[in-house]
């Protein structure tokens, strides 16, 4: 018998990462209120793929913009639900952010945004964004900056994700060789060892630099990519193993003319001290706005604003700037930032590499327009996958690129997953990649859930009659005899949505209790819920 969701589904475990209940986006229209989801409601595991499926139009890239908070608004606005992201209410302070007057005249909807308030939710944002929420984008033209290069848009969401591990890297490789005692990993070394280090690094470092050369006159592409990563192993940093390959590569017949190319790699390890210190300035500044993030994060949990810690937080990450004004003067500026964004430079091309880009350092140095849809897809993956996120939104990544590199993608997902845990939710319309890589479907029509099931479970046995239709319509290999179905009409318009179940005017089983109230979910096996009448209601079947 048919249970009723909201009394018999099992409280959501201790590993949700993200829990959404009841969310609710509108996007008010001069045509009209465009009611985009209207009570949505699911959860995310940790190390779990969730596959968002749907016609066009039926509010999946809403779902994802709710939940990172990047609806434009106007004309969007989240109206009601919460969004929990490991305990935090991302929604949290939501009922103050704007008020609704409905007009006298043609009845429709004003919205009075308070926009302090709601610049106040961007900035609680910036604490989940990256490491914690990541995203790739259904149209990555529209998500790059045009006027900056492919490699300053990766190296800015490193520095601004991954900053102290970038920043850790260059301190802790440069100080074997420097000896000048500064606190690298907060740890004073004996002058002594350091200097014994030294020399030893040193000798290590040219040992497998001539190496690397003599390598290079054999023309031969692996063998000089383990001399390569010899280098970065005997340096600390990867990246100068990376800069290096691509130095000598190609140099095969006079590899010695490619060795300033390769010098001017090692030079990161040997840094002024004024570059140290300007890096230690950084590491400070990534500490405080880590502490920042972690009193939003409070804030979003205990739902109580921190404002004395904040501004204290402030004060002091302003004191420090001002402490250290000089890094900012005209001549000072490049020379102290230039390790640093040699190192993104150079990791923003091994991220390329990882998302089997044949010429990165070409595309690192291009522009978005300059590339096609698909090498741009690649391109925001490597940034969402950089920063190793606690959740991945992927909305349609693989739609964009040919079959080969697609698999490549979903594999890169997978170790994502498989290495962090990164929950995943998956948007795209192609159902044989959900069947590859889904623990569990959610199938989405007109603003609404209206079934969730594990995949191998909602294919074998779908009960949504959308869901029946929506797999009637793809082609199957075990059964070839079997002709392709589509579902008759189109998604409705959202302003106008159908009463009672959405899917009612679409639906060879429609009752007239169907066009009078929503369907609730209801649960109808081992994680399997569905809203449907077919299965709870007055003329439920069996
Ligand atoms: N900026 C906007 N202004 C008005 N309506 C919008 C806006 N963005 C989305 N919508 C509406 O929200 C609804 C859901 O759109 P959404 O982009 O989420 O669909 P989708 O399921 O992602 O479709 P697709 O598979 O084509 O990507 C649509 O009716 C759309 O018209
Ligand atoms: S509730 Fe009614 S209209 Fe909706 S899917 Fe079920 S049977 Fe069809
Ligand atoms: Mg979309």
């Amino acid at each position: 018998m048919p249970v009723p969701a909201a009394d018999a589904a099992p409280r959501p475990p201790g590993d949700v990462v993200l829990d959404i209940r009841n969310l609710r986006t509108y996007f008010f229209t001069y045509d009209g209120v465009v009611k985009a989801l209207d009570g949505v409601t699911f959860n995310i595991r940790r190390g779990e793929t969730i596959g968002l499926v749907g016609e066009t139009g039926c509010g999946k890239s809403v779902t994802a913009f709710s939940v990172t908070k990047l609806i434009p608004d106007p004309p969007g606005r989240i109206m009601d639900g919460t969004i929990l992201f490991k305990g935090a209410n991302l929604l949290w302070g939501l009922d103050r952010e704007a008020k609704f007057k409905t007009l006298k005249k043609g009845g429709r909807v004003k919205v009075v945004r308070r926009f302090r308030r709601i610049r106040q939710s961007q900035a609680r944002m910036m604490a989940v964004r990256g490491g914690g929420i990541s995203m790739i984008f259904q149209e990555p033209t529209s998500a790059m900056n045009p006027i900056f290069s492919i490699s300053e848009q990766i190296s800015e969401a490193l520095l601004l994700h991954r900053g102290e591990m970038v920043i850790d890297g260059l301190l802790s490789a440069s100080a074997g060789r420097h000896g000048r005692g500064e606190k690298a990993d907060g740890v004073r070394r004996d002058r002594t060892e350091r200097a014994s280090e030294e020399g030893l690094s040193s000798d290590r470092i040219d040992v497998a630099v001539d190496e690397l050369l003599k390598v290079a006159r054999q023309n031969d592409q692996e063998a000089l990519r383990v001399a390569a990563q010899k280098l970065a192993e005997v340096t600390g940093l990867p990246s100068i193993g990376t800069q290096s390959f691509y130095a000598v590569r190609g140099g095969w017949a006079d590899p010695e003319s490619r060795l300033p190319e390769v010098r001017k790699a090692l030079r990161r390890l040997n840094m002024s001290p004024l570059q140290r210190r300007f890096l230690l300035r950084e590491r400070a500044l990534r500490d405080l706005n880590q502490e920042l993030k972690n009193a939003y994060m409070r804030e979003m949990r205990q739902g109580k604003a921190e404002l004395l810690a904040r501004r204290r937080i402030s004060a002091r990450r302003l004191s420090l700037r001002l402490r250290t004004f000089y890094f900012g003067l005209w001549g000072v500026r490049g020379f102290v930032r230039r390790p640093l964004k040699l190192e993104t430079f150079w990791q923003s091309v091994r991220l390329l590499e990882g998302v089997r880009i044949a010429n990165p350092v070409q595309v690192a140095r291009g522009y978005p327009h300059e590339l096609s849809g698909g090498m741009l897809q690649r391109v925001m993956i490597a940034m969402a996958l950089s920063s190793d996120p606690e959740l991945l939104i992927a909305d349609e990544p693989t739609t964009a690129l040919d079959v080969t590199i697609q698999a490549q993608i979903l594999e890169l997902m997978r170790n994502l997953k498989e290495r962090v845990g990164t929950a995943i939710l998956l948007i795209t319309h192609d159902l044989g990649v959900i069947a590859e890589v889904a623990d569990r479907v959610a199938v989405m029509y007109a603003g609404n859930i209206v079934e969730i099931a594990p995949v191998k479970d909602l294919y074998l046995r779908p009960l949504h009659p959308y869901a029946q239709g929506l797999l009637a319509s793809i082609p199957r290999m075990d059964d070839p005899s079997k002709s392709l179905e589509s579902i008759p009409g189109s998604v409705p318009n959202l302003i106008y949505p159908p009463s009672g179940c959405r899917f009612h005017p679409r639906c060879p089983h429609a009752m007239p209790v169907c066009k009078e109230a929503r369907p609730p979910m209801t649960v109808e096996g081992e994680g399997h819920q569905v809203a449907c009448y077919l299965y709870h209601g007055p003329v439920a079947k069996g």
